[in-house]
């Protein structure tokens, strides 16, 4: 059987200025010890030198939350994964259904991000989740075979690739996915990327859960047995929320 090691990721979005760094550091000083889980902070891009800076020389490691897919160019206003591998970032967010929606990134752009990232030597956390609509229509699992088949790369590895399946209709709104449904979608990730990569590199692959993760449910979400972890939103800003999250992930 392969062993995962498990990994809790922050995901700021837009939310944070220097005055935030001081929750990295408390992070940093809290997490000394080395566990079997990868902790990871994605804060907005302005930060990620002095964020890489404060978290060196620690478990914690940071990322970003998006990236070009080119390494340079005339994009105005993109940074790309080689930029972001300079901050001294390790990590990449791609694929957020909040940029799929609002900048409408499609699979194949996906997919062009996580190659970029992989050529930077960052790791992508790729997220894939359906809306309510999909799900109320009966799709889910359509919708994920499809986003697994058009943004998931031939030459993924576990140490390369983490799928995040973030419900759309779970982010941000409270209304957190049962553990019904989260072992459904998880359980049918693993068989398809295992059909897709074989047994070593679909088994080493993360998968993650996001969608309103908080201290209160955690623990029974890290019980689901194809959940290696969790990507979180709003409960990451403050490290009096998410720390527990983690300890609740180590413990799981
Ligand atoms: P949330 O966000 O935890 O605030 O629901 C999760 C995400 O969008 O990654």
């Amino acid at each position: 059987m392969t062993m995962r090691r498990k990994m809790a990721a922050g995901n700021w979005k837009m939310n944070g200025n220097s005055a935030a760094l001081s929750v990295i550091s408390e992070l940093v000083a809290t997490h000394t010890a080395k566990t079997d889980t990868d902790i990871v902070i994605c804060p907005p891009a302005p930060l990620l030198f002095r964020g890489s800076e404060s978290a060196s020389a620690s478990p914690l490691a940071i990322g970003a939350q998006n990236c070009h897919s080119a390494a340079s160019g005339a994009y105005t206003g993109d940074i790309s994964a080689p930029m972001i591998a300079d901050t001294g970032a390790t990590h990449v967010i791609v694929g957020h259904s909040e940029r799929r929606d609002a900048c409408g990134e499609t699979d194949s752009d996906v997919r062009a991000k996580t190659i970029a990232a992989w050529d930077a030597g960052l790791t992508a956390i790729l997220c894939i989740g359906e809306s309510a609509k999909d799900r109320d229509a009966g799709k889910t699992l359509d919708i994920i075979a499809a986003q697994l088949s058009g943004s998931v790369p031939d030459h993924a590895t576990g140490d390369k690739l983490v799928v995040a399946y973030e419900p759309i209709w779970a982010i941000g709104t409270g209304a957190v996915a049962t553990t019904q449904q989260i072992n459904e979608v998880h359980d049918f990730i693993r068989k398809r990327l295992v059909q897709r990569l074989g047994d070593d590199v679909g088994n080493a692959i993360r998968l993650l859960y996001g969608g309103s993760v908080k201290p209160a449910n955690a623990a029974e979400i890290f019980k689901c047995d194809n959940v290696d972890g969790a990507l979180v939103g709003g409960a990451s800003l403050k490290a009096e929320d998410f720390t527990p999250i983690i300890q609740a992930l180590v413990a799981s």
